[in-house]
């Protein structure tokens, strides 16, 4: 019998101008190139200028993911942007990205879930699809984390940077087999007594202000590992494949060791592991669409590729999304 699937039919990106190298850094912060590559793996980030905003970023992105697609503005009915530094309180960045980009039809709204936003927004916009209220979703990952940074706060202002990543998906009969195109497993978790160890000290509604991030990075280490390959265990019994059976992993980008940990625990060939924090930093829940945007312009996916997306981050929340190219 046929089922409609998500299948992704283009991806893009879109970075701030200025990049920002870890010497750089070591200027403002008491810091060294040695101990940021050696505990993270970053190397630079970029940063966005004042002209530059969450939008910005998510318009520029959007809009190379739906020309690669071929798929006109008009024809898009759902837009959904997952940031935790929106341009403003309201409205949306999502319906600022809308306008930015001439869409004028069905709903636009943002998701909220931190780092895991993208896996967030993908398993909503496949829910939206998959019951036939959505044709066609761009997915938007932007985030400009410089503004919400303590820059005096050597452990957290180091590792985060600005960007964002969007895919376009459009629902297509599929014939529900194993070699289905589009979304095939989505899975979200999130557990808010771990608030405190990944929060932003303000908001509108408590300080009245926009806050900085604070973050207990040892033990969201330690969590980051276990939830992740549980998430990442979960996905392939639940759809009956073996980890080697995976073409590519594109997993948030937030410390490269965590990668290592993860891919070592679950017997993942570490070539399959796209990794671009070297050069963008944690950019939250713009870091998977922003390797997606990399494996696809590396044609490291191909059409048929089997990718497994997941993420981590502030809640805490954490999810997997299972997708063949
Ligand atoms: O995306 C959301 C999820 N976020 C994450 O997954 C992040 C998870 N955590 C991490 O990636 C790592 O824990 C960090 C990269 C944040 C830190 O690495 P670590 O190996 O856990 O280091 P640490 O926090 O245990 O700090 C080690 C030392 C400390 O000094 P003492 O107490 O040992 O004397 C820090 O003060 O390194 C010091 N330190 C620094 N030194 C130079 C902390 N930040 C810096 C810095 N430069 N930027």
């Amino acid at each position: 019998m046929a089922v409609i699937r998500s299948v992704i039919r283009g991806v893009g990106a879109h970075l701030p101008r200025r990049i920002m190298t870890n010497a750089d850094l070591a200027k403002i912060v008491d810091t060294t190139d040695e101990w940021i590559v050696e505990r993270s793996g970053i190397r630079a980030r970029h940063i966005a200028d004042e002209d530059e905003l969450t939008s910005t970023l998510g318009i520029g992105a959007g809009r190379q993911a739906l020309v690669r697609a071929g798929i006109d503005p008009v024809d898009i009915d759902l837009v959904i942007c997952a940031t935790a530094t929106p341009d403003r309180t309201f409205p949306s960045t999502a319906v600022r990205i809308q306008a930015g980009l001439g869409i004028t039809k069905g709903a636009a709204f943002d998701v909220q879930a931190v780092c895991s936003g993208f896996v967030y927004a993908m398993t909503i916009a496949d829910n939206f699809i998959k019951t036939g209220q959505s044709l066609r979703a761009l997915v938007i990952g932007a985030e400009t984390f410089s503004r919400i940074l303590d820059w005096n706060d050597r452990s957290t202002c180091v590792l985060f940077g600005d960007g964002a990543g969007a895919v376009v998906l459009e629902a297509q009969p599929q014939h529900n087999g194993r070699d289905d195109r589009g979304i095939l497993s989505t899975l979200l978790r999130s557990d808010g007594r771990f608030e405190d160890l990944l929060y932003v000290d303000g908001g509108a509604g408590s300080t009245k202000t926009v806050g900085h991030l604070r973050m207990n990075g040892r033990e969201v280490f330690r969590h980051a590992v276990q939830k992740i390959s549980g998430v990442i265990e979960e996905t392939l019994v639940a759809t009956g494949y073996a980890a080697d059976e995976i073409d590519l992993f594109i997993p948030h980008q937030a410390n490269v060791r965590i990668l290592d940990g993860i891919a070592k625990k679950l017997g993942v060939a570490p070539e399959k592991i796209v990794k671009t924090l070297e050069r963008h930093g944690n950019t939250s829940a713009a870091s998977i669409p922003l390797a997606l945007n990399h494996a696809f312009e590396e044609h490291l996916v191909k059409e048929g590729s089997l990718v497994l997306m997941e993420a981590m981050g502030g809640g805490f929340t954490w999810g997997a999304v299972l997708a063949r190219w």
